[in-house]
């Protein structure tokens, strides 16, 4: 059996982070990371526009007070504001110990790390490299990795977490080039394992981002937070769906509809297109519903609007936002110094996840946390985001609760020993599993289930959902729940079996879908990105509560959990 005193699945930001973190503390401490790709090709890489923290090189008003205000209103009051002061307070510290690493960073003419304009921020406080910052901080922390000495074990699939009365104790991970399946046990086991965006049929998320953590922590018994909560970027590139950063919008670029209009006006006057995340979405999908969309001829009635950089002019365009230029024209022909892009709403991030405390410790309840089992970045809901995260929040929550959590582990296992694990037991079950679904004599194939599913909850359970369409898309659910039984592989080889990934993702997409579905139909009120139009109203009264959801082959069972407000009252939210 394969031993650590600490595993991290997942290599992204987050993972990464923490696992620097503990090493760093102790050179003894034998840390490894676990992930299905290589570390550097984690969906953290695709990061774009940047890290917001008030380091005040463009703006000498900022305050960690008025990023954490912002945060929280832009939440729409969901966030723990404990959890929102430590983000926003570490988060100079953290930036600056990146570019101590040797992150590339963007530059101000006098050297300093420069700052740019981010949807919902009040002052100009996101910082950046170009727009490639995920893949300028991803590379300096996975290369500390290997100065550190933590051990990867990449193209390793986790099938599953090891919780045994109330404790983890490590997992069960099979490695995807030889189909070897081995049992690890840990004192600390840490889920970083990122979003889920293709449960939808349009995200801007890697095709990796299938929700396996949120899936495994849930099929072990243990709540998930607030999966109600799905962000959809406004801009993604029409028709794949792939990001077009909002630090396009941050550098001055403009929405325009097919009358020409500049339509934020309507929608969020004194932000404009820097309105957060939520507002924008919703206010294309209405443009779009209304008419006011754009066809590809440029006729009006289309299913996209335009994202215009024109006057912004071609060294701007090159000097901030060169991928995103690219990407228009490498994937749509568009050339974005004469031409506008096409854009519409995208699946892009999770809000929710798994529950921690404000040092990566995961929640088994309202009540309790779980022995020797940790969580961070989008995997997990500490809840800096609430109802709707800002742009350029989320790689500083990587980053600072990445830190935090490592330094809670490094404490943490001090005092622990490793457990008691049935190796065989395990390794038996994982077995038959995988030779159960290579042998299934079934009649469909996965990729024809997975569109469906995909293709439902878009329908069902998008920018606007009302308890009609929900409970349609929930029966819908379970028809293709019922066919996915019936899957057949065409693949049996032992080696490089992507077909076995996707069958073992898709199980992962189907419970973490059940779950945002479950948890959009029972919140009856309309607050951040979940949007719904029978009831339209924020209802502080009754629905100012966080969502714990349980799931079981029976249903997902909800129960609810406080909001810590310790700064800010909620008041109206308005731009
Ligand atoms: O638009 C973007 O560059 C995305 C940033 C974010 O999600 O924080």
């Amino acid at each position: 059996m394969i031993e650590h005193d600490v595993m991290i699945v997942g290599g992204g930001l987050a993972g990464s982070r923490a696992a620097l973190e503990i090493a760093k503390s102790n050179p003894q401490f034998s840390v490894a990371i676990v992930a299905k790709t290589h570390p550097i090709r984690s969906h953290s890489v695709a990061a774009q526009g940047g890290m917001a923290a008030t380091l005040k090189n463009v703006d000498d008003t900022d305050t960690w007070e008025a990023h954490a205000f912002d945060t929280v209103k832009g939440s729409d009051y969901l966030a723990d504001q404990d959890a929102v002061a430590i983000l926003t307070q570490e988060a100079p510290d953290v930036v600056i110990e990146l570019e101590h690493m040797g992150v590339l960073f963007s530059r101000l003419p006098d050297g300093r790390i420069a700052q740019r304009a981010f949807g919902g921020h009040s002052h100009n406080r996101t910082c950046y490299a170009a727009d490639k910052t995920g893949h300028a901080i991803l590379h300096e922390l996975v290369s500390n990795l290997r100065r550190y000495g933590v051990k990867i074990y990449d193209e390793w699939y986790v099938m599953r977490l090891i919780l045994e009365e109330g404790q983890v104790k490590g997992l069960v991970m099979f490695h995807i080039l030889d189909q070897r399946v081995e049992v690890v046990r840990a004192k600390a086991v840490m889920f970083a394992t990122g979003g889920y965006g293709r449960v939808y049929n349009t995200t801007s998320n890697d095709y990796a981002s299938t929700g396996d953590g949120l899936a495994m922590t849930a099929i072990a018994g243990l709540p998930l937070e607030d999966m109600e909560f799905v962000q959809f970027h406004p801009t993604g590139l029409y028709p794949v769906g792939v990001l077009i950063s909002e630090a396009v919008r941050g550098e001055g670029a403009y929405l325009i509809n097919s009358e020409g209009d500049r339509f934020m006006a309507t929608y969020a006057p004194s932000r404009m297109e820097l309105a957060p995340r939520d507002i924008t979405s919703r206010a294309i999908t209405r443009e779009i519903r209304a008419g006011r969309g754009v066809n590809l001829d440029g006729s009006a009635g289309g299913p996209f609007v335009y994202l215009d950089l024109r006057h912004m002019g071609k060294e701007k365009i090159m000097s901030r936002v060169p991928f995103c230029w690219e990407e228009a024209h490498r994937l749509v022909g568009i050339d974005a110094v004469t031409q506008p892009m096409p854009v519409r709403p995208t699946i892009h991030y999770s809000m929710g996840g798994i529950p921690t405390n404000t040092d990566g410790r995961v929640r088994g309840s309202a009540e309790g946390l779980v022995e020797g089992f940790f969580a961070a970045g989008e995997a997990a809901c500490v809840s800096v985001h609430g109802a709707n995260r800002l742009g350029s929040n989320s790689l500083l929550e990587c980053v600072v609760y990445g830190r935090r959590t490592g330094r809670a582990i490094a404490q943490y296992i001090q005092t622990r020993k490793l457990p008691e694990v049935n190796e065989q037991r395990y390794l038996t079950e994982a077995e038959q599993q995988i030779q159960g679904l290579i042998n299934q004599p079934g009649q469909y194939r996965i990729a024809q289930i997975r569109q469906t599913f995909q293709d439902c909850m878009t329908e069902y359970c998008g920018v606007f959902r009302n308890e009609s369409s929900m409970q349609e898309g929930l029966a819908k659910l379970q028809e293709i729940r019922q066919q996915a039984q019936q899957i057949y592989l065409d693949d049996k080889a032992k080696s490089w079996n992507t077909e076995l990934i996707e069958a073992l993702e898709l199980q992962s997409l189907l419970i973490v879908g059940e779950m945002i579905l479950t948890g959009a139909l029972n919140r009856k009120e309309s607050r951040g990105a979940h949007c719904r139009e029978d009831y339209t109203e924020r209802d502080d009264v009754n629905c100012l509560k966080h969502t714990l959801a349980y799931y079981s082959s029976a249903g997902v069972d909800i129960r609810s959990m406080p909001v810590t407000i310790n700064m800010f009252q909620p008041q109206e939210r308005k731009y």
